[in-house]
């Protein structure tokens, strides 16, 4: 599997450092929905799902913590602990978050609206759904 990790221009100066984000430019898609997650308890996995239509850049902007992108061939996980690197994640990856630090942030810009309905939350459905059936 193609892992396919950015690394941001940092804007850095002696009052400290900025980063800046542009759609179709340091981003390879149209951001339509930002989200993230903070406060996340020790120990927690979350995620748990693939997507049908939807690419995604994940951020850890503080803190650190992991993520597992499984193909349905290879699992692999990489981990994330760079507010200037993002991580990019196209449909048809079932995907996992864990190891988060106390203090991690991880922010996720996404190609489209939330919409349940592009969600596959069940492994083997995800496994039919990209034609490798168990
Ligand atoms: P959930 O999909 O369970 O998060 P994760 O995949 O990280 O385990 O989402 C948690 C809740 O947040 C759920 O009720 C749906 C809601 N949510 C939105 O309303 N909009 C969004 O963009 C996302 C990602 C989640």
């Amino acid at each position: 599997m193609e892992i396919r990790k950015y690394q941001f221009q940092i804007h850095g100066d002696e009052r400290g450092q900025l980063v800046a984000l542009e759609e179709m430019k340091d981003i390879p898609f149209e951001i339509k929905r930002v989200y993230y997650m903070y406060d996340t308890i020790e120990g927690v996995r979350r995620g748990f799902h693939a997507h049908k239509c939807l690419e995604q850049i994940l951020i850890c902007i503080h803190g650190s913590c992991k993520i597992l992108m499984d193909d349905g061939n290879e699992k692999v996980e990489v981990p994330l602990d760079k507010p200037y690197e993002g991580l990019y994640i196209s449909n048809a990856i079932w995907r996992e978050m864990f190891d988060f630090s106390p203090d991690a942030v991880l922010m996720v810009l996404a190609s489209e609206y939330y919409d349940e309905a592009d969600y596959i939350r069940d492994y083997n459905e995800f496994l039919k759904y990209i034609g490798k059936e168990n």
